[in-house]
């Protein structure tokens, strides 16, 4: 979390983020009736309702109730119902069984943001100590989060309806140029410096600044494409045990994967679910929905290997923060082909979170903060892999050089793809 001495974000400019950013979650949840807010496709994906309850639950939570003289609860069997994960704030409702709150109904939902809402406006017009407005800061990141996670999970919900419903316009959209071939830009070796420095926003998982070593290497000049993992599939990719880690090819065995999440092959064409509805797989575009399994394998067969964070962070420096984001639910919600004859590194930001080779654990110096915030990051540092970069459902202004995001090694419905690495 951002430094509670910073001058940056004072509660004016707060208030009109804070906003925009609930602002945004309406809109993204426009579209959907109650039905589709409530129902849950899988344990990891959560309804949409509960992702809008919950991140108001988080502002009501950590920031109104602590900091609020008075502050009326607008009903409190909601703290069972909206907890995530947080222990050190009660019980909760199971994580699988978030799709059996059909009652209070999604009106009610939005009727208990409004409150907040107020609330959380009424606070800001005062004058708040720096550290709620931290809280508040993080409360718009964390809304943010779970923006993408509505989306991605939606996607999950719409792919097992027989009708595939489009979340977006299912018009198709134009086909671009093709990328062309990757080129491996190369990289010196040495002592570099990563991590967030503290100035502005960052989550406690991003810090502190500190010191890696890293070997010369070369990091292709965009993502893998849909073409060539088709080229993949075609060589036997899924059927060659030898190209998978041990973890990897039980997978395969157990759940038969034979290409990435969501394509379906129809008469010899790939076709995927999106959340434009069913499409064509676009050769050009960056390939998504694979796992850190599946990366991995794709690595190894093209004789390549997954860059680590440092790697990815060290080639990203002075790169702006552009790229193909979910623009508040305006843009187009697919990854798209890199620009072709761009110089220099394409697709570092946007379309596709890309996987690293590097697991999810503290930065040397790391401490999770104290009390329930403390929850936040700190206590998922095992098992799971880092991702770089955000992705197509990622909310504008949301992503960091260093921003580290984090998936079990089997996952597949976040928008994540890869870009290969090699030794120099
Ligand atoms: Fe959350």
């Amino acid at each position: 979390m951002a430094d509670p001495a910073r001058k940056t974000n004072p509660a004016p400019e707060l208030a009109d983020a804070y906003a925009r950013v609930r602002g945004d979650s309406r809109a993204l949840a426009a579209p959907l009736s109650d039905a589709d807010a409530t129902v849950q496709s899988m344990p990891d994906a959560s309804p949409a309702k509960w992702h809008l309850a919950h991140v108001t639950w988080f502002f009501e939570t950590m920031v109104l109730k602590p900091n609020v003289p008075g502050y009326r609860a607008f009903d409190d069997s909601f703290n069972y119902l909206f907890n995530s994960y947080y222990e050190s704030v009660g019980e909760r409702q199971p994580r699988p069984r978030r799709g059996m709150i059909t009652r209070p109904h999604l009106d009610r939902i939005l009727d208990y943001r409004a409150h907040v809402d107020a609330a959380v406006a009424e606070l800001l017009a005062g004058d708040p100590a720096p550290s709620v407005l931290d809280l508040v800061e993080l409360g718009l990141h964390h809304e943010q989060q779970h923006q993408e996670l509505l989306l991605t999970d939606i996607l999950h919900l719409f792919a097992q309806s027989p009708l595939r419903p489009a979340y977006r316009d299912p018009t198709p959209l134009p086909v671009a140029q093709g990328p062309g071939t990757a080129r491996f830009l190369d990289f010196d070796g040495g002592i570099i410096e990563i991590g967030h420095d503290g100035d502005g926003f960052a989550y406690d998982c991003e810090g502190p600044r500190h010191q890696a070593l890293i070997q010369p290497f070369r990091i292709a000049d965009r993502c893998v494409t849909n073409g060539e993992w088709i080229e993949f599939i075609r060589d036997g990719g899924y059927r060659d045990p030898l190209l998978w880690l041990s973890d990897g090819w039980a997978q395969i065995l157990e759940h038969r994967w034979s290409a990435p999440f969501y394509w379906e092959e129809c008469d010899g064409e790939f076709w995927s679910m999106t959340l434009r509805g069913m499409q064509p797989v676009d050769p050009n575009a960056p390939v998504t929905h694979v796992s850190y399994f599946e990366a991995d394998a794709f690595a190894s067969w093209a004789g390549k290997r997954l860059p680590t964070e440092a790697e990815w962070e060290h080639a990203s420096k002075g790169l702006p923060l552009a790229g193909n984001f979910a623009e508040g639910g305006a843009g187009r919600l697919r990854p798209k082909p890199a620009e072709p004859g761009r110089p220099g590194l394409r697709q570092m930001f946007g379309d596709v979170w890309e996987w690293t080779r590097s697991p999810f654990t503290p930065y040397p110096g790391f401490k999770a903060a104290e009390g329930a915030v403390g929850e936040y990051n700190g206590k998922f540092m095992n098992g799971q892999y880092v991702l770089r970069g955000g992705s197509c459902a990622t909310p504008t202004g949301h992503i960091r050089a260093t921003y580290r995001n984090f998936f079990q090694p089997d996952k597949r419905w976040q928008f994540s793809g890869l870009r290969l690495a090699e030794d120099a």
